[in-house]
């Protein structure tokens, strides 16, 4: 069946492209993008007057808990969250239970996702072999299942040795390695930012360089053995690091998620929970710095780091809770009302950092209005203002800090390799 998306103010950053413009749309492909395309016989038309067409978003960071916690999320309830937030492609971390970390499990996981998927999902594998820090994974045979990716996010590779190894190995099938930097024994105990308010709260705080002594280390394996691609960045100076890296040719990349661009530590103000994050919520000169990164293009992408997790994970006292908030519904209307509204980051930044990007880093060949590309793509009313509501969410997990808030900016339609997925705002699967 053809699908014709007509008048909308098409942004595809791969192509420099951003304009008024036609999207035909037939089988799983896209066939032909211009200004005026006469309807073929039978097309469904959706009209995109007034809206923006995007590259389906996609996150190189989530946590989808299959195998391993139905009740927090599987892969069908997040992959429906994450299509109505506009990702068509996302990458799940391997810190389930069990743990990602062989070609079975690999395999799972994809299969999985092809049965109850709404959306393209892309296994990150572990590392190291239950996510130990000792024993690589087969990388190359879980590769050969659909891992694109390597990381044992939830926490790092200890070891440099180790570390080292990691990238040499993954060189070898141009597959990132995803650095989760935390120097584990500074952020012993720790569960929100050191600070004076971390004092004032009586919370034990995770200071910053328990992220840039290892962002520093990654960056000196990465300038001899390979690249690494940095997540969920949160302080000033891993942001400096990183720019200097690059401006040295160090093959480093790195991401950073809407809440470090959108919350500082005062939202911990009350022992909230939902504001407990790993790496923590950080101060105002951080929060700056994180938009002046994405702004001059130290930081590459924006990731969500969606992390569900269950009620009786986060009503619970401050220093006990899990780490993690949900963050599929919110990621792109607070990246247009926090980020391209007030002027920091034009949209087509913005969109390239959540689309082109992080397919570039997964190296996926995603993200991308192209004729011969898969139909991956959303369309999004800019003018639509809404308030999150948790208790609506598709995802089974409810912990966000965003209750509340009103965001500008709705997904209207998802189209995954063809087919609508969301439509009129509501999932269509
Ligand atoms: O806040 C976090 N939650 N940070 C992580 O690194 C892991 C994640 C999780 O798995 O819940």
């Amino acid at each position: 069946m053809d699908l014709l998306i007509r008048g909308g103010q098409v942004i595809d950053p791969a192509t420099n492209f951003e304009g008024m413009a036609d999207i035909l749309i037939s089988e799983s492909k896209i066939k032909s993008i211009s200004q005026k395309i006469p309807p073929p016989k039978n097309a469904t038309i959706l009209d995109a007057g007034g809206l923006y067409v995007f590259p389906g978003l996609v996150d190189l960071h989530c946590h989808l808990r299959d195998p391993g916690d139905p009740e927090e999320e599987t892969i069908a309830s997040g992959t429906r969250s994450a299509a109505l937030g506009g990702f068509t492609s996302i990458a799940c971390m391997a810190n389930t239970d069990p743990v990602i970390d062989s070609p079975a499990l690999v395999k799972y996981v994809k299969s999985k996702s092809q049965i109850e998927g709404a959306i393209n999902v892309f296994p990150i594998g572990a590392v190291t072999k239950g996510l130990k820090g000792e024993e690589l994974t087969e990388m190359g045979r879980m590769i050969g299942e659909g891992a694109v990716g390597f990381s044992d996010d939830g926490k790092p590779v200890v070891s440099a040795e180790v570390f080292r190894r990691a990238l040499e190995y993954a060189r070898q099938f141009d597959v990132p390695v995803i650095s989760h930097a935390e120097d584990l024994e500074l952020s012993a105990g720790g569960s929100m930012n050191e600070s004076f308010k971390s004092t004032i709260l009586g919370l034990k705080g995770i200071p910053h360089q328990a992220e840039e002594i290892m962002v520093m280390r990654d960056i000196m394996l990465a300038r001899a053995f390979g690249k690494v691609h940095i997540t969920h960045v949160s302080t000033a100076r891993s942001v400096d690091l990183v720019r200097k890296a690059k401006a040295e040719g160090v093959a480093i990349t790195c991401d950073t998620c809407p809440h470090y661009f959108t919350l500082t530590e005062e939202e911990v103000e009350g022992y909230n929970t939902y504001a407990k994050v790993n790496p923590p919520l950080r101060g105002e000169k951080d929060l700056e710095a994180i938009i002046a990164g994405l702004k001059d293009g130290t930081i590459d992408a924006i990731s969500t780091d969606h992390a569900p997790h269950r009620a009786e994970e986060k009503n619970i006292e401050f220093g006990y809770a899990a780490s993690g908030m949900v963050g599929f519904e919110t990621a792109l209307a607070l990246v247009l009302t926090e980020l391209v509204e007030p002027g920091s980051l034009t949209l087509k930044k913005a969109v390239e950092k959540m689309t082109l990007n992080p397919a570039r880093i997964l190296n996926v060949k995603k993200g991308v209005i192209k004729a011969g590309w898969d139909a991956d793509v959303i369309i999004v009313d800019p003018k639509a203002e809404w308030t999150v509501d948790i208790n609506r969410f598709a995802s089974r997990s409810k912990n966000s800090p965003y209750h509340g808030w009103k965001l500008k900016g709705r997904v209207l339609y998802a189209i995954v390799g063809g087919k609508i997925v969301v439509k009129d705002g509501q999932l269509a699967v």
